[in-house]
């Protein structure tokens, strides 16, 4: 085997050298140096170790790393800077090599994918003052492994921000902190499956993701319509469900609310089959015409399981979300979520505890609510001005409107034609949950600016007058 130095280990640089070829240590240290700028392993600006540190490291003369060195800037891969130190030259970043695949084009200009908040919006200064707080007051003891439930702090403030905003009935010792839905709709899923819930009841349509978990989990997931007055509770009787996942307050993607009987009717049947609610309350800060309903937890806080989320309200990458659980599923469940990540990162739960209990949190959403109204209102005036006969429906809420698409327009022709515009629009196809039910859209904008929704929908209106044109 051949005898080979680099230096992986404690080095600043890795260049393989081999020592016994013939082939000069200089040059193989420029080819070694190339090969990773060509790559892009080493990237434009990237700093380069000193000669010194260099030649150390690897064993060699420093004469034999400034020759390297030297070639390399002759060759416009590095530049040296005044002050001695050497970087590599932007004009070197990797060029697309011949024969290389065809990159796929980037993301749409304008894009309304749904799910995304206007990030930039993040309440940054009070979040900090939040930080600062709590690494100034939190006492030591608090930074070791928590309770499965999640934070004291988190738990005490949201309970009372939900039972004073949401009409729910939560206790801090009935609440769990996971990181978004995501996990805690899967611990759920996992925990009620283990406890014997057999048959997941899911909107239809609704948000595709969690029948895979369901599924896994080894649930199976049947599908139950959605009326203008939220879920068909006859449709569900007739399901053999024990367990309902419900967007009763703004369902996702139709935007239709449950109706006060809808929601009666749901507790009811909970009662009588011994069976269980998930309430999804995934938008519910963003009201724009009218008060929010009040969570169904309340209602009947021993068959329903409230779940809640920043991901719309703050950040969807802070991952924290929230359940409400009745009180037998709580020990299963921070049992769960121990073995799962040994809970989610206490500092993010300390301050956000600190920015709920000192009203931060009503004030970030009390700035928002404005903001994405005119959002809404914004790409609700221009589909009617463009495109007539794309009528939303749904109430004013949330981050997303959809509209039903007419008989002549195919989700796919639509979104490839919009594709071709530079814009991102969503088809409603994935949501069906087993049927193929009608073609429509669904427009996330709560990252957009007014502008770009305007534009948006004047490509839109482009791209649908194309492909009527083409049919
Ligand atoms: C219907 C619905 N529920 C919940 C969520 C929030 O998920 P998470 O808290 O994991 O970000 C989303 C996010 O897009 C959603 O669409």
């Amino acid at each position: 085997m051949s005898r080979s130095r680099t230096n992986s280990g404690a080095g600043e640089l890795l260049v393989e050298l081999r020592r016994e070829t013939a082939v000069p240590l200089h040059q193989q240290l420029e080819s070694g140096i190339r090969e990773r700028i060509r790559q892009g392993l080493l990237r434009a600006d990237t700093v380069m170790p000193s000669t010194r540190a260099l030649a150390t490291d690897l064993g060699l003369s420093r004469g034999v790393v400034v020759e390297a060195y030297q070639q390399l800037v002759a060759e416009g891969y590095l530049v040296s800077r005044t002050g001695g130190y050497t970087q590599v030259a932007p004009a070197a970043a990797r060029a697309p090599q011949a024969g290389t695949k065809k990159q796929p084009s980037g993301p749409p200009r304008i894009d309304f994918k749904y799910s995304r908040p206007d990030v930039s919006q993040f309440p940054r200064a009070a979040w900090l003052r939040s930080i600062r707080r709590v690494l100034n007051e939190t006492p030591h003891l608090s930074f070791a492994y928590l309770d499965g439930r999640g934070a004291d702090e988190l738990r005490m403030a949201l309970a009372d921000y939900l039972n004073r905003v949401r009409g729910t009935s939560a206790l801090p010792e009935n609440m769990l902190i996971c990181n978004g839905f995501a996990q805690g709709s899967r611990l759920l899923l996992q925990v009620l499956a283990a406890s014997g819930f057999q048959r997941l009841a899911v909107e239809d349509p609704s948000d595709n993701e969690l029948r895979d978990v369901a599924e896994t989990a080894g649930l199976k997931t049947v599908g139950v319509p959605v009326l203008e007055s939220g879920l068909d509770v006859e449709a569900l009787e007739r399901s053999g469900a024990d367990v309902v996942l419900v967007t009763a307050a703004h369902q996702f993607p139709t935007g239709a609310v449950a109706s006060a009987e809808t929601r009666a009717a749901l507790v009811e049947w909970a009662g009588r089959r011994d069976a269980l609610i998930i309430e999804d309350d995934y938008d519910a800060e963003y009201r724009y015409d009218r008060e929010p309903i009040g969570a169904m937890q309340g209602l009947a806080p021993d068959r329903v399981v409230y779940a809640g989320t920043a991901s719309k309200t703050l950040a969807p990458g802070l991952r924290l979300g929230w359940l409400i659980l009745p009180s037998r599923l709580v020990e299963a469940m921070a049992a769960a979520k121990v073995v799962d990540d040994r809970g989610s990162p206490v500092l993010d739960q300390l301050t956000f505890a600190d920015f709920v209990a000192r009203g931060e949190f009503d004030r970030h959403l009390r700035r928002m609510r404005p903001r994405y109204r005119e959002l809404r209102d914004a790409l609700v005036d221009r589909l009617a001005d463009r495109l007539p006969d794309l009528k939303p429906i749904g109430v004013s809420a949330g981050l997303h409107v959809m509209t039903w698409l007419p008989p002549d327009l195919s989700e796919d022709a639509v979104m490839r034609a919009a594709l071709d515009r530079g814009l991102g629009v969503y088809g409603l196809a994935p949501y069906w949950v087993d049927r193929a039910g009608p073609a429509g859209l669904v427009f996330g904008y709560g990252g957009l600016t007014e502008a770009a929704v305007v534009e948006g929908i004047d490509l839109l209106a482009d791209a649908v007058a194309s492909v009527r044109d083409h049919s």
